[in-house]
């Protein structure tokens, strides 16, 4: 049977049914899958009770997966290709270090010189409310601009950095995270390599645009921001346990609200597919 497709909002998203991925996917629904992933951003499909093997199985589809070198406290011990984004505490009962993770605007890995082409978050342990994601259409975003802003952004860089909100890092830890993370410099508009689109490529961690002062950039990353996650341009997905969902970093960017009790237990797991080079190590001279 032909998988089946449902609008998940205006702005973007569709949820695929029809899809057992416990099973190898045939080429004719991979086909229609990736045509879906390319027209609509972020994909859901629910009741999938895979393994981790068959998670990174059915994420190798996309192509080759990061193995989170420049994230290894998030990355699972025994498969470098999944990201623990969780609240469970670690093993010494200290809290976890990626409870707060994705709760900024941003596009996963922005901060890499080869930032994230999608990515695929399975939800195993959800809370009872809450702990939703916003996801916006970063096309759409770019597409209603106007002509005078389009000009006046194109060849501008924001420089990305890869701190998080409340990381609950050692000074020693958050060292390191600086180290291997230096400042990347991507530009704000990216055209997407596969459907050609231009898209907005900008969020919470870009705090300066390359070549200007701070104070000269904030307002206009303040507008891009507000202007690209308008209600209208985004969904918001409410998780249930045994949901995967897909999203394409190239044209869309992603909140993790953190609206949610955090004596509920919130654990998902990510794999995240490698994009193409993009962005420099950032000049960080000012202009003063
Ligand atoms: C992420 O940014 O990858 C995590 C999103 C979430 O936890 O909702």
């Amino acid at each position: 049977m032909p998988i089946e497709l449902r609008p998940l909002s205006y702005a973007l998203g569709a949820e695929v049914r029809g899809l057992d991925l416990r099973e190898p996917c045939r080429d004719a629904d991979w086909q229609a899958v990736h045509a879906a992933f390319l027209a609509h951003g972020v994909l859901l499909f629910r009741g999938q009770r895979i393994t981790r093997e068959q998670h990174i199985a059915f994420s190798r589809r996309f192509g080759t997966l990061d193995r989170h070198e420049s994230l290894p406290l998030d990355r699972d011990a025994t498969h470098p290709e999944l990201l623990m984004v969780t609240n469970d505490p670690k093993p010494d009962g200290s809290p976890s270090n990626s409870r707060y993770t994705g709760q900024m605007w941003h596009s996963d890995m922005s901060f890499t010189l080869a930032p994230a082409l999608g990515s695929l978050l399975r939800g195993l342990h959800v809370p009872p409310v809450g702990g939703d994601t916003l996801f916006t259409n970063m096309v759409l975003a770019y597409d209603s601009l106007s002509a005078t802003m389009k000009g006046l952004i194109e060849g501008l860089h924001g420089i990305h950095h890869s701190e998080r909100k409340n990381s609950g890092l050692s000074a020693q830890w958050e060292a390191e995270n600086r180290r291997l993370n230096p400042p990347v410099a991507q530009p704000l508009v990216r055209v997407h390599p596969e459907t050609g689109r231009k898209a907005l490529y900008i969020g919470e961690k870009v705090k300066c645009l390359e070549g200007m002062t701070p104070e000269e950039s904030q307002p206009l990353i303040d507008f891009l921001v507000r202007h690209a996650t308008r209600p209208h341009f985004v969904y918001r997905h409410q998780w249930q346990a045994d949901d995967l969902l897909i999203w394409d970093n190239r044209c869309t960017a992603h909140l993790a609200l953190g609206d949610y009790d955090p004596r509920h237990r919130r654990h998902l797991e990510r794999t995240t597919v490698l994009g193409t080079a993009s962005g420099h190590v950032a000049d960080l001279e000012v202009v003063q």
